[in-house]
């Protein structure tokens, strides 16, 4: 079989074999296949698209490429929750503790920040001592006594994907919903699960930017699932302004712990009750979705999320005081404030611009190479629907660097838009695919 051969056959637009994509991605996997022949081929898959079946065979092989885990030993269902990504998302830190102190067993591998999105390897990084890199032995233990590891990809699951990843992302070929299927599900079916909730998102902040390709996107993320023989359901749910009100390392490991002490962001509250909902009854350990909604309410309540979290941090090497004393989280030297220009409405916060100047102030990476500062950010003063009145305060900045604030300025203020009259901010869950 020849490289040159597969490339040509889905440039022309015909369905690949089950032989050629495994070709194709132990060439990946090995090294043998050159970086020009994996990205024309990426390409051609990115413009031409692939069917359900190429997808699969696609996810298969990329799971084949590594190690499939098994916690099959350990008691209780295994359930992850997936986000696609957005700005301010870190249901993954509420709702990881909260169904674990539920009952359910949950081996979360996470991915860093890409683009103007966070990601939640890095919002665990910026807690002292917090190890992400396990190996699967440290991650079985880990299970076994907090029923929960929070890590970060291993060499051993879908490692053809790393490599994938780093080509997709410098080659404009991120934004193929059967190759972030295949990306996402290699990952989360070998990781060992037996049940999966996926949280995509819908909006400028996302990678989907629509409502109907998220639901494309969600679609086809179930049924990859589903083939694989893992319970999968998906919300879709809304990523036009950031979720909660911190966007930002620390800062948002700060506004978790908030909501695990009942007191976080209404939207941020109610979406990570709604996902750790889902995955108690997809995990077959509540039979309905409000009796399940319940009980991840009565462990914020109780205290019994924010103890999980507790032991969960000191299970990975982190120090579990931060849980109870934030200042010892790392914090920027610096804070600035926008404020409003006039009276008015707050009708808008644009979540890709605030995660582009969380960018610019050291957050997230621009390079694959460069390093993230746990301690920067930004966050917001009000929701989208707030009245406002001139001179109030719209956003804290966090900042270390001068000349990074003076960049990430321009995009904040461009970031708001303020109304004269109120409205009422869209619904936050905009559909499901179950
Ligand atoms: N997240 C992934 O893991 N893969 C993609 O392709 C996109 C988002």
């Amino acid at each position: 079989m020849r490289a040159v051969d597969i490339i040509v056959s889905k440039r022309d637009g015909r369905s690949l074999t089950r032989d050629e994509i495994d070709f194709f991605v132990a060439g990946v996997a090995t090294g043998a296949l050159p970086d020009y022949q994996a990205s024309a081929l990426l390409m051609a898959m990115l413009l031409r698209g692939m069917t359900l079946e190429e997808t699969a065979c696609l996810t298969e092989a990329m799971i084949r490429s590594g190690t499939r885990a098994d916690w099959r030993g350990l008691p209780g269902p295994k359930i992850d929750k997936h986000s696609t990504g957005g700005v301010g998302d870190k249901t993954s830190l509420v709702l990881a503790p909260l169904a674990a102190a539920c009952g359910a067993v949950v081996p979360m591998m996470s991915g860093r920040g890409l683009g103007h999105t966070g990601g939640t390897l890095d919002k665990l990084a910026a807690i002292p001592g917090f190890r992400v890199h396990l190996t699967l032995d440290e991650i079985g233990r880990a299970l076994a006594r907090t029923g929960c590891a929070l890590i970060g990809q291993t060499e051993q699951i879908a490692p053809a994907d790393r490599r994938l990843y780093a080509l997709r992302d410098v080659t404009g070929t991120v934004e193929s919903i059967p190759l972030i299927t295949a990306s996402i599900m290699s990952k989360k079916i070998a990781e060992g699960i037996d049940a999966l909730v996926l949280d995509v998102k819908a909006g400028r902040g996302a990678l989907m930017q629509t409502p109907d390709d998220a639901r494309r996107l969600a679609e086809s993320l179930v049924a990859i699932g589903r083939r694989a023989g893992l319970r999968t359901e998906a919300v879709i749910s809304a990523m036009d302004a950031p979720l909660g009100l911190a966007v930002g390392n620390a800062l948002e490991v700060i506004e978790c712990l908030e909501v695990l002490k009942g007191r976080g962001p209404a939207d941020l509250v109610a979406l990570s009750t709604e996902l750790a909902g889902r995955m108690l009854v997809l995990g077959g350990l509540v039979p309905g979705r409000s009796d399940a909604c319940r009980l991840v309410q009565g462990a914020i309540a109780s205290g019994a999320g924010l103890d999980r979290f507790r032991r969960i941090i000191e299970q990975q090497g982190g120090d579990p005081r931060v849980v109870d004393d934030a200042a010892r989280l790392p914090a920027a030297p610096h804070r600035h404030r926008v404020a409003a220009p006039r009276d008015g409405y707050l009708a808008d916060i644009d979540a890709r611009l605030i995660g582009r100047a969380s960018v610019a102030l050291g957050a997230g990476r621009d390079r694959l190479d460069d390093e993230v500062d746990p301690a920067v950010g930004v966050v917001l003063a009000s929701k989208p629907g707030a009245q406002i009145r001139a001179g109030d305060p719209l956003i804290e900045v966090h900042y270390r660097e001068p000349a990074r604030l003076d960049a990430a300025l321009p995009l904040l203020v461009r970031a708001v838009r303020l109304a004269d009259g109120p409205s009422e901010p869209p619904p936050l869950v905009r559909g499901e695919v179950v």
